[in-house]
């Protein structure tokens, strides 16, 4: 019964969608369990590359299975448009299934999502305004409409109406263009059809697998720094990104959970605001944004970029429990002199190890920074552990001794082929 889950141990952006795309060789389903179009995961085969924001990154594997989970909130539009072009670049869309307990996201959440930023002042968190944050609230206010509804349009126009009407409410409040109630149910009623026949239970679904002793992998979205309860609140995302989230959100018991892969990229990134105490403002931070392309895949914003923090990636791997380092990027590294590693934090002059819980302390904080020397050589070509040069081997080494886990697989580019097993 191998259930395996793969996490971001930093704030998102590690590499998840091309490690997914790797470990999927053995696989035979490939599970969302939370999050929602927020996330962009990127997979290059060959020359193309694509990148997916709801679909599981097992669609480009013949016979996976790819479910989008009951703990996702799913943009019902932008689910179809995402699928027509998976189609159209000649893969089958045969293999997705969508939990009929998953909640959808609608054109009122997106603006709701905008709105609430344009009056957070200094609250504003950068959402991707996909609507995450007010789809997820309306789950847990118990007013969400969710997978299962799509195959009732009769039902489904009249919950649509009804939380549309709710949220024109609230736009006239503040002064927003209320939404065209007509219009939007038109194009809702042409996307519940086509997505009626991939609604199904998969809570039974993954569970069989798991029975029939089917290879089952959770792709987790965004990271564990962006969980709504262990990130760096309230500068987080709205689900639960760490490994747990994958029990409730896909319906897998604990015990049937195998290895939990951590991917981690060799240095750290951020995207929208909160604190991020390696941030590099100096010629360091545009180098790792440059050569390592470090803007949105969602949104295509820049990336805030900066030294590997192993004090936050340590907390993330404890809570997810993660006992398989899957190490990405380390190319981007190659040209570096020397490479900075947070080892601790100094808070008001004392120094810690822990990573505190509060927003306000984590934004004074000073890193405190350990040099490694670099091994100014061009590693994208190596394709075995061994192969790579002895001070790139200890850099992986110190990383994985900091976070307290064991590295198995490194990634020194963007291709399935750039990939090898420690
Ligand atoms: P939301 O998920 O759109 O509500 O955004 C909340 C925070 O999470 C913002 O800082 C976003 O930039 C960040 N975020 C959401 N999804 C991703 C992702 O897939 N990668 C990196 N950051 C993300």
């Amino acid at each position: 019964m191998p259930v395996d889950i793969l996490v971001g141990t930093q704030w998102g952006d590690e590499g998840k969608g091309k490690l997914i795309d790797v470990l999927t060789r053995d696989v035979d389903m490939v599970v969302r369990f939370q999050g929602g179009n927020n996330a962009g995961h990127t997979v290059e085969i060959g020359d193309e590359h694509y990148v997916l924001h709801l679909v599981p990154s097992g669609i480009f594997r013949p016979n996976v299975v790819n479910v989008i989970g009951n703990g996702l909130v799913v943009d019902v539009l932008g689910l179809v448009e995402e699928m027509k072009g998976i189609a159209a670049k000649g893969f089958s869309i045969d293999n997705i299934r969508l939990s009929n307990r998953a909640q959808l996201i609608f054109e009122y959440h997106k603006r709701a999502d905008a709105l609430k930023e344009s009056n957070a002042g200094t609250r504003k968190i950068g959402t991707t305004k996909r609507g995450i944050g007010p789809a997820y609230a309306d789950k847990m206010n118990r007013t969400g409409i969710r997978g299962i509804d799509l195959k009732n349009p009769i039902r489904l126009e009249e919950q649509f109406r009804a939380e549309a009407e709710r949220y024109n409410k609230m736009f006239a409040e503040h002064n927003i263009a209320p939404l065209n109630i007509d219009e939007e149910w038109a194009l809702v009623r042409e996307a519940a059809a086509f997505l009626s026949p991939y609604v199904c239970d998969t809570v039974y679904l993954v569970n069989d697998a798991i029975k029939a002793g089917k290879n089952v992998l959770c792709e987790g979205a965004q990271a564990a720094l962006l969980d709504i309860d262990h990130g760096t609140y309230p500068f987080v995302t709205s689900s639960n990104t760490v490994s747990g989230g994958a029990c409730t959100g896909a319906g897998i018991a604990p015990q049937k959970i195998r290895d939990t892969w951590g991917v981690i990229k060799a240095y750290t990134t951020r995207v929208g605001e909160g604190p991020f105490p390696t941030e590099l403002f100096d010629e360091n931070g545009e180098t790792l944004r440059k050569i390592g392309h470090e803007f949105g895949a969602t949104t295509g914003r820049p990336r805030r970029c900066g030294w590997f923090d192993a004090v936050a990636s340590r907390y993330a791997c404890m809570v997810d429990g993660v006992n398989k380092l899957a190490v990405t990027k380390l190319d981007v590294l190659d040209q570096f002199e020397q490479i900075g590693v947070c080892v601790a934090y100094e808070i008001n002059g004392r120094v810690t190890k822990e990573f505190p819980a509060s927003a306000e302390e984590l934004a004074a904080v000073k890193p405190v920074l350990e040099w490694l020397p670099g091994w100014k050589e061009d590693i994208s070509a190596v394709t075995s552990y061994d192969k790579l040069p002895e001070n790139a081997k200890k850099y992986l080494a110190r990383i994985a001794e900091l976070v307290d886990s064991e590295l198995a697989i490194i990634s020194v580019g963007p291709r399935r082929d750039q990939t090898f097993e420690v």
